[in-house]
Parts: C-alpha cells; structure tokens; sequence
C-alpha cells in the first residue's frame, strides 16, 4: 500500500527520533522536526537538497546506502556522519528501508532513522529524568515490597503466637492456611489440610446435642449468614476429642473488593468451662462448710440444754426402775423410756463429733468409736437397700489423729462406697484393725472400706485422687471427696491405697500409724456403760458426803436420791454462790463435790477455782453436756479435778465416785 507522503511527514513529525524521507534519486523530501534539530538547520535549506550534500561521507557511501534501502522495505542499519550547520561531523547509526516503490510516474521513496551515537545536552537531560524517574519507581517498588513483606512477616509471627485457631479457605471452602493453634485443635497439620474441604478438616456440632451445627465458613461463602456471632459449638478433632470452642467466620475480599474465601476463628474454652465448674464446685463447698459451722454453733448451744434433758429423762426412767418390783408392769414401757433416752443420747454424741469447730488438732485416739460414730452418723442417711456393717476387732486400735478429720475419712470413703452401689442396693463393710510391725515400718491402724458397686476401670483409677476429677453428672460430685481423704491421710503420715476393677467392687485400705504403748489406756473421759444394767447396789457410799450443785432441779434430785441409794449423805445446792457460802459453816465437811458446768453467773469451773484455794485437797467432779477444749484444759491445770459428761452421770458417777474417794 502507498502511505500518502503527507500523511506520513505528520506521523513522523510526532516522533522523537529523528528522520527523513528520500526520493529514489537521492533527494530529501521530508525531515522531521527531531531531524531539524538535530541537524541544526530550518526545512528551507535542507530540503530538496541531495543527501550528498548532507553528510560528510562522499557519494560512494551515500549511494551504497541509498541502494541498501532500495532493496528491502525491511529497516537495515548503516551509517553516515551528518553535516551540522555548525559545521560539524556527527556520526549516526541509520535505518533505512524503501517505504514505497516507484509506481504510476511517482518516484520510490526511502525511509531513513537517524541515531546520533554522540548525544546532545537535551536528549541527556531527558535521558537523566527517564533514569530518575525509573530510579524513583524501582525504589517506591522496593519499599512497597519490603512493607509487604514485614506484613506477611508480622502476619506469619501473629498467626503462629496468637492461641486462637485460624482456617482460612478458597471459594470452595478449601484450606489455604492453618496456623498451629488450629491444628492442635484439629488434630490435622497444615500440609494434611491444605486444598481439602474445610468441612472434612473442623466439625462442629452443637454444644449440647450431637447435631452438626450450622457452618460458619459456608453461611459466609454462600452469603446466608454473618458468621461472626461468636457461638459456642462443640468441636470433634481428628482422634475424636471434643473441645468447646467460639467459632466465627469472615469474608476474604480482594482487591476490588469481591469475595474470595472465608476466614474461621476457633476460641478454645475447655479452660475457661473447667473454671466455671470448678467455682461452682467450691461454691457448693462453701455452702455446705457454712451449713456444717451453722449446724456446729446450734449443737454446741443446744447440746447441754438437750444433755440435760436426756439425763433426766434417763436417770428417772432407771431410778423408777430401780424402786418398782423387777416383775412389775411397769418395767417394760420404763426399759423402752431408757432406751429412747440412751438412743437420743448417742445422736447428740455423733452430732457434737461432727460439729466440732477445732483447727486440726491431733491427740491419742481410739479409733473403734470415733468409726462407730462416724458410720452411725451416715447410717441415718442411708437408703434401706444398702447394707453397712462395720467389723473392728476387740482390742482397741489407738492411733495420733485429728477425730473430726479421721471421721470425714471415713464418712467421704463410706459415701463414695454407697454411691457406687447399684440402684438395687449392695453391701458396704468398715472393716478396722491393727496391722502388726514390720521390717519397714511399725504398727498400723488399718481402715478399710469395701463395696461390692460399680468398681473402676484402670483410667479412673488413676485419677481419682485427683482434685475435681469426678465421674458424676455435673453438679453431683465435686470430685474433692477423695482429695480431702487423700490430703488427711498425707497429713496423718498415713498411706491410702485403691483396689478396684469393673464390676467387682472396690475396696479402700487407709494406713494410719498406731500408737501400740498405751492400747489399754482409759480414755479421757469416763466412757458410758455399754448396756442398760443398773447399779443396784446400795452400798459403796459410807455416809460419806457428797455436795451436788446443779441449777437444775430435776437433776438434783435425780442425783440426790440415787446418791442415797448408793449410800451417801447428799447436800445439793442450786448455785455456786450457795455452795460456797455453805462451806464457810464450820459444820460444813464435804468429801467430794459433783458440779454442774454450765451454770448462770458461776460456772462449775469457777466453783472448782474457788474450792481449790480453799480447800486444796477437796476432790471436785465437773459434769457438762458439752465438754469443750476450754473445760478439758482448764479441769486439767487445776488438777484433783474429774469430767463426766452430763448425759451418762446417772450410769457412771457411782463408780466414779468410788474411784475418786478410793473406795
Ligand atoms: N468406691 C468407689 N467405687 C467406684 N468409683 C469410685 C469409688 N470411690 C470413688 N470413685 C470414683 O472416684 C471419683 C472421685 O471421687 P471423689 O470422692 O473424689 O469425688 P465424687 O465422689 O465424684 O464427688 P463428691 O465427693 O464431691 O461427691 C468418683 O467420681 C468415682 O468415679
Ligand atoms: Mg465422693
């Protein structure tokens, strides 16, 4: 095709290289304007002028290169030294090529680029600004690359340190990451996950039901839902372990702002669950402490009103006994009085136990009746389809223990052993004895706790002394049952041992050091006969005398005339002031004193104080329904000075008194 001259000039006139157009003679036609200036020279005298003219090379050259152009309408390179108007040679590098052949009388015509290989001022300034200006991009590319890569750096340290699971996804709900957190959540590794379908990867299901819940990632995808409510959801990992998680999901947008994937946040909080339950646990902990101080403070206040009642209600019962006919009518409904009484008597003992408030304090025990207790105790509780027997051996089993603890022992293990039991009912055996010495170690109180339940698979085994560890349904069991009997035996320098499997039982052995020296002592306080015998005999006594001061009437005179039956001469007294005044009288020859504790204004304590300085030799019997800590000790200092407990006064003070008096 033939390009219009014209048209041509104008095209090139718009470029920056210089160049021109020859005819097939040799003749410039056209210089654009880079050309003009380049040569130096206004159109008006270059052109029309053969190129001869132009350049510094000779015709020779010039026609070589006009002959070279002719050839091919493909540029090919040659070159020629312009003539500036200056004056001076400037050597370029040409591309030449024919832009259109001769045809219908108009003249080929030949295209010519011209390269000065020596640049002008201008051309380098503008050569300086493209390398500025690519110096400034190269640099702006580089920075911009370097904060991405921080970004991607500070990304990848966030997603490694932060403990929340993240999964992001494609637009098909495919992994394309998961940070560690995720992984340990899910059981699966990157590489495992990485293209698979999140689904296949996370499962989740509701956290009460084992239905799978709606899925955050694909309520995104899909465009059905937020997703970022934080639900809990329940969250089955690879091996089958569940955890409670917050999920939620966000959209992935690109750079126009479209979406291309999901990002799921998986929040454990296993941790945060255990603590909520464990507050709940002791919670309940403290509720039943304070319900058990609150049952202490009641007991201990109402326990001597109540002792003296009881021994009221007992001593009359066997005085009137004592004085009906053994074949009268009477007798039984009398007998049953006493029991009744002795019955209420052991309930206000195992209350007492209980409720005592003491800080740990570990004293020589004999074990048989604190079990006894304990065991009676949770008797009462017991539904009739579990049997409980306890099997101490006849020889008293001594051992240094704290009473209140030793019996939570027994009540925890003994409680535990029930609940094991099946809904039909079972057997529970409190066995005590004594283990004897040997090569390791000395003698040991043994305590075992039988049960023919439920038993326990070697995992629970392993755990159950465990704190808050529990198989029961939540807020059952605070799982803290065996930690206390743990803790009490670890205190005791004691050992505890569980023998148990799956349906055959489990048995509980504590091993208590035993105190074997004193076996045979009597303990503190005189202890109440075991059967209802009365003590007919009427002699012991001697006319000795005996002063009684009590402020309750019925106890006097319950004292005053079974004292008479044993054949002492009896002077009772309403209050300590009386009693003490009485004794100033010269006549006043007392060989013993029994007196109340708790008395109005002076307690029996006071009275005892008071006898001791004035009559140092005088011995004194302190009876109470409540022996305290303060009264133990403080009888003790005084010395000459005995306890009883108000409630077995009628079945023990005569042979107490005999002892004492050295009868
Ligand atoms: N005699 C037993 N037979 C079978 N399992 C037992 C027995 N004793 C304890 N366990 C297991 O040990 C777990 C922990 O017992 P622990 O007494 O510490 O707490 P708990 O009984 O669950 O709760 P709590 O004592 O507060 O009622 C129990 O949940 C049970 O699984
Ligand atoms: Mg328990």
């Amino acid at each position: 095709m033939r390009i219009p001259a014209q048209a041509c000039a104008q095209m090139l006139d718009a470029h920056p290289d210089a160049h021109w157009l020859i005819d097939e003679m040799g003749v410039l036609t056209h210089a654009n304007r880079a050309a003009l200036r380049l040569m130096g020279s206004p159109a008006g005298d270059i052109l029309g002028v053969h190129i001869d003219h132009l350049v510094a090379d000779g015709p020779e050259h010039c026609a070589a290169v006009l002959r070279q152009g002719r050839r091919s309408t493909v540029p090919t390179p040659a070159r020629l030294r312009l003539r500036t108007s200056g004056g001076d040679e400037l050597p370029c590098r040409c591309e030449i090529a024919l832009l259109s052949p001769a045809a219908e009388g108009v003249p080929s015509q030949l295209w010519c680029r011209l390269l000065p290989q020596r640049l002008g001022n201008s051309q380098f300034e503008v050569l300086n600004h493209q390398i500025a200006a690519l110096r400034l991009e190269v640099g702006r590319r580089q920075a911009a690359e370097s904060e991405m890569r921080q970004q991607r750096e500070w990304l990848q340290a966030v997603l490694l340190g932060i403990a929340e699971g993240v999964v992001a996804t494609d637009l098909d709900g495919c992994v394309l990451l998961m940070n560690p957190a995720a992984a340990d959540l899910t059981g699966w590794t990157l590489a495992q996950s990485l293209r698979r379908p999140i689904n296949a990867l996370v499962r989740l299901t509701d956290e009460s039901d084992l239905d799978t819940a709606e899925d955050p990632v694909g309520c995104i995808l899909r465009g059905s839902g937020s997703g970022r409510d934080q639900r809990r959801l329940r969250l089955v990992a690879r091996d089958g372990t569940e955890h409670l998680v917050q999920a939620s999901a966000s959209a992935l947008l690109d750079e126009g702002g479209q979406l291309c994937g999901a990002v799921l946040v998986l929040r454990s909080i296993d941790e945060e669950v255990r603590a909520e339950l464990k507050r709940r646990a002791l919670e309940h902990q403290l509720r039943q402490a304070q319900k058990m101080e609150a049952i202490g403070t009641l007991a201990g206040g109402v326990a001597h009103d109540f002792n003296n009642v009881i021994g009221s209600v007992i001593a009359n019962a066997a005085l009137a006994r004592m004085e009906l006919p053994t074949d009268h009518t009477a007798q039984q409904p009398l007998l049953q009085i006493h029991r009744a009484g002795d019955r209420a008597r052991a309930l206000v003992r195992q209350i007492l136990a209980f409720s005592r408030q003491d800080p740990q304090r570990r004293e020589r025990h004999w074990l048989q009746p604190l079990v006894e207790e304990a065991v009676g105790l949770l008797r009462g509780t017991l539904p009739a389809r579990v049997r409980l027997e306890v099997q101490c051996v006849v020889k008293p089993v001594h051992a240094l223990v704290d009473a209140m603890q030793f019996q939570q022992v027994v009540m925890n293990l003994c409680t535990n052993a029930w609940h094991a039991l099946s809904a039909g009912g079972g057997d529970v055996t409190v066995a005590l004895d004594l283990e004897p010495a040997c090569a390791s170690q000395g003698p040991m109180a043994r305590l075992r706790v039988t049960d023919d339940g439920c038993g326990m698979d070697e995992a629970t085994r392993e755990r159950i002394f465990e704190p808050f560890f529990t198989t029961k349904p939540t807020g059952e069991g605070t799982g803290l049952g065996l930690s206390v009997v743990h803790g009490i035996v670890a205190e005791h320098q004691g050992s505890l041992q569980a023998e148990s499997s799956p349906g055959q039982g489990s048995t509980f052995t504590v091993r208590l050091p035993a105190l074997v020296d004193d076996m045979q002592t009597t303990p503190d306080l005189v202890p109440p006969p075991s059967e209802l015998a009365l003590e007919e005999s009427s002699s012991g006594g001697n006319e000795r005398h005996v002063a009684y001061v009590d402020d309750d009437e019925s106890m006097r005179n319950v004292i005053e005339r079974l004292l008479r039956r044993k054949g002492y001469r009896v002077s009772s007294y309403e209050s300590a002031e009386l009693a003490l005044a009485a004794l100033e009288l010269p006549a006043t020859s007392w060989d013993v004193v029994v007196t109340d504790f708790n008395m109005p204004r002076t307690s029996g304590l006071d009275l005892a104080r008071e006898l001791r300085r004035l009559r140092p030799m005088l011995p004194v019997v302190i009876t109470s329904g409540y022996v305290t800590d303060e009264l133990q000790q403080g009888s003790e200092a005084l010395g000459h000075t005995r306890l009883l407990n108000k409630e077995d006064c009628f079945e023990c003070i005569g042979s107490l008194l005999a002892e004492v008096l050295g009868a």
